[in-house]
């Protein structure tokens, strides 16, 4: 298996297998309890079929939306993710320019492994700041200078980390952030000797935004599901999220909102966009996907703001759903994550590639040159 092989997700997961130590695979491909919701997301998408419209004229098609008062060439960005230089030493970094290829958004992330300020100096595209509330008020405060200085174009304050998601894969592989060369895992890291070469050859695993407050490796930082319940404010609330969007000044997102009611305060505490997702399934397992969610949500408040599907998008199809559901883009962690694994930069600019052609070829299929001529009249509801 190599990169001129992979034609999808599945594919690009395989290779990712391949390269990465298995505690550092399964931290990307695991989610919560027994990964019900995760595999949700996906299948969801099944319960509606496209109906496509024939003899329309599609030989160009405009894939471009706006989000966040920004166009974007193509409905669907790369989410922020944590960590990504433990996936591949390049990190955000590759998956900012690639990104930057594609004319995308992409976020990253407050456990991002490259600064914000690097960021902005090698992207000129919209940018996500993935935002934690922590506890300690300074490092919220700091961060937020930071993202904005480093002109940063949309903040998503992440809403459903409150505690650490149960995820049977990390506790069993032991899973901590730097990884730890245990007995048991020294094995796994032996076996993927071209990552361990980067990993010690490369520049040394941090977190930039993080570190004058938590010393990576050190007891305040092990395992994600330690770092979410104990340094996150569980006490969090709608007047903190309020108050951080107002500091913010700028497109303000809640990433992590399933519910119509959380959808309906989010534009009462003055967000311009919503990001309807469970965090990959690695949180509330059991808790319904963003595909079954999102007419409700767009039906609620898509007249108001940006409403954004996340989660469970494997396909270009998928996207073409969430789109005639209303939603204004789609966004995604493991589809680019398996490949950015895979081969950095260029496995991040063969997945958007091989997403941005099937969206193209599916747009052509529907009958349709634009997004917005994408809508409820296309999809029949099984149920
Ligand atoms: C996760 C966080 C860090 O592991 O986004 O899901």
């Amino acid at each position: 298996m190599n990169l001129d092989n992979c034609y999808n997700f599945h594919d690009f997961r395989k290779l990712a297998k391949q390269r990465l130590p298995s505690p550092i695979f399964n931290y990307i491909d695991g989610a919560a309890d027994d990964e019900s919701t995760y595999l949700r997301n996906t299948t969801a998408y099944e319960d509606v079929d496209l109906i496509p419209n024939v003899l329309r004229g599609v030989k160009e098609v405009d894939l471009s939306t706006s989000i966040f008062g920004k166009k974007i060439n193509m409905p669907l960005y790369c989410s922020p993710t944590a960590v990504q230089r433990l996936f591949h030493f390049d990190g955000e970094r590759a998956v900012a320019k690639a990104a930057e290829k594609f004319g995308t958004m992409f976020g990253v992330s407050t456990l991002g492994t490259v600064s914000v300020e690097e960021i902005s100096k090698i992207s000129t595209c919209p940018k996500m700041f993935q935002f934690y509330f922590h506890k300690d008020r300074g490092l919220n405060k700091n961060m937020l200078e930071r993202a904005k200085n480093a002109k940063f174009d949309v903040l998503a304050l992440t809403v459903d980390t409150i505690t650490g998601g149960n995820r049977e894969r990390d506790l069993r592989t032991g899973f901590v952030i730097p990884p730890k060369f245990t007995i048991n895992s020294l094995l796994e890291f032996i076996l993927k000797p071209a990552w361990g070469i980067n990993y010690i050859t490369k520049p040394k695993f941090d977190l930039p935004h993080l570190k004058e407050y938590v010393k990576a490796g050190t007891s305040a930082m092990t395992s994600i599901g330690d770092y979410f319940s104990n340094m996150l404010d569980q006490s969090m609330d709608w007047k903190d999220a309020e108050d951080l969007g107002k500091n913010w000044g700028g497109h303000f997102a809640l990433k992590g909102v399933v519910s119509v009611e959380d959808a309906k305060r989010a534009v009462d505490i003055g967000c311009t966009g919503v990001i309807v997702s469970n965090h990959g399934g690695r949180q509330l397992d059991g808790s319904c996907s963003s595909f079954d969610q999102l007419s409700k949500i767009v039906d609620a408040v898509g007249d108001k703001i940006d409403v954004i599907c996340e989660g469970g998008i494997q396909r270009g199809t998928h996207v073409l759903k969430a789109l005639s559901l209303g939603a204004k883009a789609c966004a995604g962690g493991r589809l680019y994550l398996y490949a950015l694994a895979a081969a950095g930069q260029r496995g991040v600019e063969r997945a958007l590639n091989l997403l941005r052609s099937e969206i193209e070829r599916d747009m052509k299929l529907m009958g349709c040159t634009s997004i917005d001529q994408l809508n409820r009249s296309n999809i029949n509801f099984r149920k």
